[in-house]
């Protein structure tokens, strides 16, 4: 039988099937780039964004801390984790909508911050921060973004955050706070998570060289040392930021209960359990894994976020099942950027969408707030 055949055959037997029929329809949906067939999922992006990009922007993006165990782990503990869906529930009408720290949002998916986009697109980040909002979704700007921040503010339409690097220059950190509050950015994600350089082998195989300031240990010239990040960043550094700083403050980077207890006594507004995508440490946790034990030191006074090897909408049901409010997503995100600039970002958020709104349902949870703990199966 050949496929016409087959599809003919199909539609007798289950009347008619339009999205089989009409293949224009798929293409009017997806990305249609350089005759290659469209992605159907964020996954399929990954090796389209490879073959765009030279070999070092390409480590740049995919690149893990060392050996990459966490940056596997990641995926790894997500594929783990079984669904138990429930049936016979009312999915007639599916509700993604969220309040997160005051702010309305149709889903709970937001774009991680991002540095240097200029190197994976011409339009740079304010070409990703269309594409976020042309889909709905808050886009989080990074410190080390390739434009200025109110540039990007400004393409993101109103739903931006912004991430902070603190710099040792405390005044410039003010000011950089500042101007994101005037951008209009409704909440600072303070990065925790990165004292100093970390180990990335692929880049060290690059030979980039990242700027260091020649700091010493033992009269050891150390070059994780970087004049771009603050080694002396502690508690009493957030709250210096928190006296000044307008909007809610998190803080991303968290992986122990014990400094999410201490986030949620001084009084921050949430954190981000994340390993910063397997870049910085490795041999950590899965952020999932990290999770639970989170979520019952918080005791509810944090929002709590969760981002790492987040790829399917099964994914987002089951970061909500343990516990996070909502989560991020980093490179997928930039693969669509590189494959097809904000249309490309825009497709991989709707793609998410549609899985994580297949998920619920089938799940037989219709909104967010039943998405709880019995959706996944106990552990073996
Ligand atoms: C190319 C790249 C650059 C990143 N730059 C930053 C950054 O500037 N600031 C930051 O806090 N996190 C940064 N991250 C980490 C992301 O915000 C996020 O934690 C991570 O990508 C989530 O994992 P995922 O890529 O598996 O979704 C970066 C990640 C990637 C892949």
């Amino acid at each position: 039988m050949n496929r016409r055949e087959l599809l003919t055959s199909l539609a007798v037997a289950l009347g008619p099937v339009p999205w089989l029929a009409c293949p224009t329809v798929a293409r009017a949906q997806g990305a249609q780039v350089g005759g290659t067939t469209p992605p159907v999922n964020v996954l399929e992006f990954e090796p389209m964004a490879r073959q765009r990009l030279s070999r070092s922007v390409w480590d740049y993006i995919s690149q893990g801390a060392a050996d990459e165990i966490t940056l596997r782990r990641n995926r790894e503990a997500f594929d783990a984790l079984r669904l138990r869906p429930r049936v016979l529930t009312d999915v007639s009408k599916l509700d993604t909508r969220l309040e997160l720290l005051g702010q309305k949002l149709d889903f709970p998916i937001l774009l991680a911050p991002v540095a240097a986009q200029g190197r994976i697109h011409s339009g740079a980040e304010p070409e990703a921060a269309r594409g976020a909002s042309a889909a709905g979704a808050t886009f989080i700007i990074s410190t080390f973004s390739t434009t200025r921040l109110e540039d990007i503010a400004r393409a993101a339409r109103g739903r931006a955050w912004f991430q902070l690097y603190v710099n040792r220059d405390r005044g410039a950190t003010r000011d950089l706070v500042q101007r994101a509050e005037v951008a209009g950015c409704t909440a600072l994600l303070i990065t925790v998570d990165t004292p100093v350089n970390p180990m990335r082998d692929r880049e060290k195989r690059l030979g980039v060289q990242r700027p260091y300031t020649g700091q010493s240990s033992g009269g050891r010239v150390s070059p994780i040392y970087s004049d771009a990040l603050e080694p002396t960043l502690t508690w009493e550094t957030v709250a210096w930021i928190r006296s000044f700083a307008k909007t809610p403050v998190l803080l991303k980077g968290i992986l122990d209960p014990d400094d999410a207890r201490r986030a949620a006594s001084e009084g921050l507004a949430g954190v981000v359990v994340s390993n910063h995508g397997g870049r910085n440490l490795d041999t950590t946790p899965a952020t999932i894994d990290a999770l639970p034990p989170i979520i019952e030191a918080a005791q509810g006074r944090l929002t709590i976020l969760l981002d790492g090897g987040i790829r399917r909408g099964t994914d987002v049901v089951k970061a909500i099942a343990l516990g996070a409010h909502a989560v991020l997503i980093g490179r997928p995100y930039v693969w669509g950027l590189a494959v097809d600039g904000a249309a490309g970002v825009q497709r991989v958020i709707d793609i998410l969408r549609d899985e994580l709104e297949a998920a619920m349902a089938l799940c037989g949870a219709p909104s967010l707030d039943r998405i709880n703990r019995q959706l996944v199966w106990p552990e073996r």
